[in-house]
């Protein structure tokens, strides 16, 4: 086999479309590691803090305190190269009494973050389905 051959599959079994020399294996990688993912959260928390159905919920919260928090904890989930020391998901929602409806909203509001922050479609559905299993934490109402 070819060598050119061989690099473009390992570049396809690492999941790489835009070649060998961008490739990115771990998801927070392909999000666009750091700066990726400061964009995503800043993009959902814009819409966090002027949502109709979710502001009440954020009227208190410190966005400089929170975006911080938010974006460790996605670089953890993403296999990112940090480590979220901040409350569970069930700690820190605990008392707010989230109903299905808002946590739906608060996913809304990601997914068009994230449209907003040019993430593939691909990859939004990757990082959905990794936050997926949150909600039994989250949803308390
Ligand atoms: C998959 C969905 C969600 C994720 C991944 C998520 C993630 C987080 C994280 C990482 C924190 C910071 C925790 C800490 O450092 O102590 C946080 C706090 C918070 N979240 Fe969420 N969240 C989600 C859904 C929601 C929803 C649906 C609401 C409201 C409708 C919400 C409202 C809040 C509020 C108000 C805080 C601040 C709590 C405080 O002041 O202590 N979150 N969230």
């Amino acid at each position: 086999m070819q060598k050119s051959m061989r690099i473009l599959l390992l570049a396809a079994w690492l999941g790489c479309t835009t070649g060998p020399a961008l490739c990115a294996n771990s998801l927070y990688e392909q999000l666009g590691a750091a700066a990726g993912v400061h964009r995503i959260v800043g993009a959902a928390l814009r819409r966090y803090y002027t949502d109709p159905r979710l502001h009440d919920d954020f009227d208190n919260v410190n966005q400089v305190w929170l975006q911080p928090r938010f974006e460790t904890f996605i670089c953890h989930v993403t296999d990112g190269p940090c480590l979220y020391k901040g409350r569970s998901m069930a700690a820190s929602h605990r008392g707010l009494h989230i109903d299905q409806a808002r946590f739906n909203a608060a996913v809304e509001d990601l997914q068009d973050g994230m449209d907003e922050a040019g993430v593939p479609f691909r990859l939004q559905n990757r990082l959905l389905a990794r936050l997926a299993p949150m909600e039994r934490d989250i949803v308390t109402r």
